[in-house]
């Protein structure tokens, strides 16, 4: 079985790496090729893989490669995780909309309409070259904006491409923590949205929803990520526990002002730490796994102290910390390669789900996973103000999407100008004006 990881020296590499060195299991993976522009990043990273693989029988194999085409062929998973533009690019993204009033962040608002104009083209050549070299190839994308990017690849790749993101599966957990729940894979997480914009309205164990009785709850509500940052009313009028994502619309001026009195935003400082890493890394007897390690730690350790209480959000324990996509990502790959059956919330096309969107839209919606791919399963309806952001904020989707495809200015200017967060048609204009003037990889929009 060989997996091909696109942002192959990328920072998080080793996490997905470390979850492949745990599975002993009959047909896992045994080959890994990274794929990266930057030779340095891939050699670096490279570097780290093999120090975790000493000693451990049956590691999978690594190569590194800068060819794309050759780092495709042959492949029987695709994992995308790059970063256009990279972190200096999502420094960029939340810079101009902070400079006009609204959000940068990276993949909600105006920062994240950037950073899917600058990533789409790139994903669709993409799926255009898996289609072609692995056309039997699963993809599965991490890139954000996940939801948006999926769905760009999807036009190629149709139901071959799946979306992961690891905060629904997170948020269950922790709903499950705090309900007492034993062993969290045995509830059923009622949740839907697009990508970073869900709800979790239900949580059933043994065929009982437990959700009412944490809404009744005001000190378990308040206990926990989630209370702490929307508050315990607001949940309860909701009658429903948003995605921590949500924060920035429901409190979005409090966000942008949060973000603008931080001293740095969270792509300057996770660029700063990474270049670090990379940097001790140019040095040949630098330890390479310990160096990824320890700015690792530094790394989290100081975003929860500092970025995270700035947005308003409590501490998270270091279970939530290690974040989990590559978790994800590892069961999404058993269950397709080995047709052990699971359920997974993930980013897969409508297919009528939802029945406000059309067929091919891409939600976040549990889904049944086997041999044949992701199947979503039947949910019921969104409550109206939730129909009415996800709409909102999917024809925004279609708008980038629609930009991208035709290099046209006044499209990407409509994108920016219907997001709910951006509240002037000529604040759109002069973000557009801003990024192009910030990003090379916008140039193609006239
Ligand atoms: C969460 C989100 C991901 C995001 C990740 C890292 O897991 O679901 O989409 O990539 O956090 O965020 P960071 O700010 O550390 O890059
Ligand atoms: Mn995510």
């Amino acid at each position: 079985m060989k997996l091909t990881i696109l942002g192959g020296g990328g920072f998080r590499v080793p996490l997905v790496y470390g979850a492949l060195l745990g599975d002993r299991a009959e047909g896992r993976v045994t080959d890994v090729v990274l794929h990266d522009l930057d030779a340095g990043r891939l050699s670096a990273v490279a570097r780290v893989l093999t120090e975790q693989a000493a000693g451990v029988p049956g590691a999978p194999a690594v190569t590194a490669t800068t060819d794309l085409d050759e780092a495709l062929r042959g492949a029987d998973f695709v994992f995308s995780a790059i970063r256009v533009g990279g972190l200096e690019g999502r420094a960029a993204d939340e810079r101009v909309a902070l400079d006009q009033g609204v959000l940068g962040q990276e993949t909600v608002g105006a920062g994240g309409i950037a950073y899917g104009l600058r990533t789409v083209p790139v994903a669709v050549d993409i799926a255009r070259r898996v289609a072609r070299l692995a056309p039997d190839a699963w993809v599965i994308n991490f890139t954000n904006p996940a939801g948006l990017v999926t769905e760009a690849m999807s036009r190629h790749l149709g139901n071959r491409v799946i979306g992961i993101c690891d905060s629904p599966v997170g948020l269950g957990r922790r709903i499950a923590r705090v309900l007492g729940v034993a062993d969290p894979r045995e509830a059923w997480i009622d949740y839907v949205g697009l990508n970073h914009l869900g709800w979790v309205r239900g949580l059933r164990v043994a065929g009982r929803d437990e959700l009412p009785r944490l809404l009744a709850d005001p000190d378990l509500l308040g206990s926990f990520e989630e209370g702490k940052l929307f508050g315990t009313e607001w949940l309860r009028s909701l009658g429903a526990i948003p995605n921590e994502y949500l924060h920035y619309y429901y409190f979005n001026r409090e966000a942008v002002r949060a973000y603008q009195e931080a001293e740095k935003t969270r792509g300057a400082f996770l660029r700063d730490q990474q270049a670090h890493f990379y940097e001790a890394m140019k040095r040949p007897d630098a330890a390479a796994l310990k160096t990824w390690d320890s700015t690792r730690a530094e790394r989290e350790a100081t975003y929860m102290s500092e970025n995270r209480d700035a947005a308003g959000a409590g501490e998270r324990d270091a279970d939530d910390l290690s974040g989990g996509y590559e978790k994800v990502a590892l069961a999404l790959m058993r269950a397709i390669a080995r047709d052990e059956r699971t359920t997974l919330i993930l980013n897969v096309r409508n297919q009528g789900t939802l029945s406000v969107l059309d067929t091919d839209a891409v939600i976040e919606v549990p889904c049944l996973v086997d041999a044949n791919g992701a199947h979503p399963v039947a949910v019921d309806p969104l409550p109206d103000h939730a129909t009415g952001l996800v709409c909102a904020v999917k024809a925004v989707e279609r708008e980038v999407l629609a930009a991208a495809e035709s290099g046209s200015r006044t499209t990407a200017v409509k994108a920016f100008a219907l997001h709910p967060l951006v509240d002037s048609v000529n604040v759109a204009r002069r973000l557009v004006e801003g990024y192009t003037a910030e990003h090379p990889g916008l140039a193609y929009l006239k």
